[in-house]
């Protein structure tokens, strides 16, 4: 009897602690108040897919930018106000993240169906997924319920996104600060799948790598050649210069688990990139992901999910804004 009452009470406990953490997000969470959120975000992001397939690329990284400072609470749409330069200023989102006028055609679309009623954070969560899908043919559930933050800050991009130039230990331990696993981590990288990188951003790696290399000896050399080619030597680009290349060489347009083939093949743009093959547990992973694209394809929707969910406002937290560029 004392057994079968103290089991009960763990197991209310147990019932309780999982309906207050997923109370929080839910797939559907429109269903009612705003049933065709999801369908007008998803034919914005198509429309604007097939004229520029870099747009996709775009807002799977804004989601990521967005996710990773302050949680996922739209924080990266915040344009500046006068006295307080936003996320948008930072050096990691300007002038390289792109996408934003989809999430403004959007929401000006949702807003004249359901006013104030579907968060910027929620348009930004579906549209990376819609993209996913458009250019990856991968579909998932986004579970929604978001509410859009009141703060965004120039500064706080810096410690909290990553940079190109971090190693393996780093990258791990940078998403290990947001409740993210290694392997989700390599997982995520996937995401360069597509998408460009401006030459500024691994330059050093072709002409300045240290004081006995001038170029990383983890790059094939036969690629470092032809990104040469692309990328002008820091000293010329004084001009302003600053060209893109292709992040994954063989599929620049498809979100597939060929950029883990080209990591194989030391043709990771970026040093985050290739580093996934220098330590062995990485390594592992970018082998099994190269070789099975399904089982990469479904990690990659889990931990895009996971991604979504990171220090969400939930509930009366923050607000449902009526513009994602400005407050309330
Ligand atoms: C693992 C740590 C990561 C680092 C260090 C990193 C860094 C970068 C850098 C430096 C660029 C190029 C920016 C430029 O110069 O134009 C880039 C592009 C991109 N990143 Fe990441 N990233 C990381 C993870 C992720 C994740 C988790 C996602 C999404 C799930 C993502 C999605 C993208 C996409 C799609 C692009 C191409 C953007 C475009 O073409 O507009 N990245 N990333
Ligand atoms: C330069 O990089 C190479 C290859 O990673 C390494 O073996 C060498 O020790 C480095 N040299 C210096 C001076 O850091």
């Amino acid at each position: 009897m004392e057994t079968a009452n103290s089991c009960l009470i763990f197991f209310i406990i147990i019932a309780v602690m999982i309906s207050v953490s997923s109370a929080s997000l839910k797939v559907s969470f429109y269903k009612a108040s705003c049933p065709s959120a999801e369908a007008i975000v998803r034919k914005a992001v198509n429309k604007a897919v097939s004229r520029n397939p870099g747009i996709a690329a775009g807002l799977i990284r804004m989601h990521f930018h967005d996710c990773f400072v302050r949680g996922c609470d739209a924080s990266v749409l915040l344009d500046s106000t006068p006295g307080n330069p936003s996320e948008k200023e930072h050096p990691a989102n300007n002038p390289s993240l792109r996408g934003f006028e989809v999430i403004d055609k959007a929401k000006a679309e949702i807003e004249a169906k359901c006013p104030q009623t579907v968060s910027c954070a929620d348009i930004l969560a579906f549209a990376a997924r819609d993209s996913a899908f458009k250019v990856g043919g991968i579909n998932y559930a986004v579970p929604a319920g978001r509410r859009d933050g009141r703060v965004s800050l120039r500064d706080e991009p810096s410690g909290n996104l990553p940079p190109p130039s971090l190693n393996a230990q780093q990258l791990k331990d940078n998403f290990a600060r947001k409740g993210l696993s290694l392997e989700e981590m390599v997982t995520l990288s996937g995401a360069h799948s597509i998408g460009v990188s401006h030459c500024s951003s691994f330059s050093d790696r072709l002409y300045s790598f240290n004081a006995t290399h001038r170029q990383d000896p983890s790059l094939d050399p036969k690629f470092a050649g032809e990104l040469r080619k692309k990328c002008p030597p820091p000293s010329n680009s004084g001009s302003g210069s600053d060209p893109t290349v292709p992040l994954d060489v063989l599929t620049p347009n498809r979100l597939d688990n060929k950029y883990y083939s080209d990591l194989k093949n030391h043709r990771g743009v970026l040093t985050s990139d290739q580093t996934l093959l220098s330590s062995p547990s990485t390594a592992r992973m970018v082998r099994n992901n190269a070789r099975h694209s399904t089982a990469w394809a479904n990690k990659f929707a889990s931990a895009m999910v996971k991604m979504g969910s990171i220090e969400a406002l939930t509930g009366s937290q923050g607000e449902i804004r009526k513009n994602c560029r400005v407050v309330n």
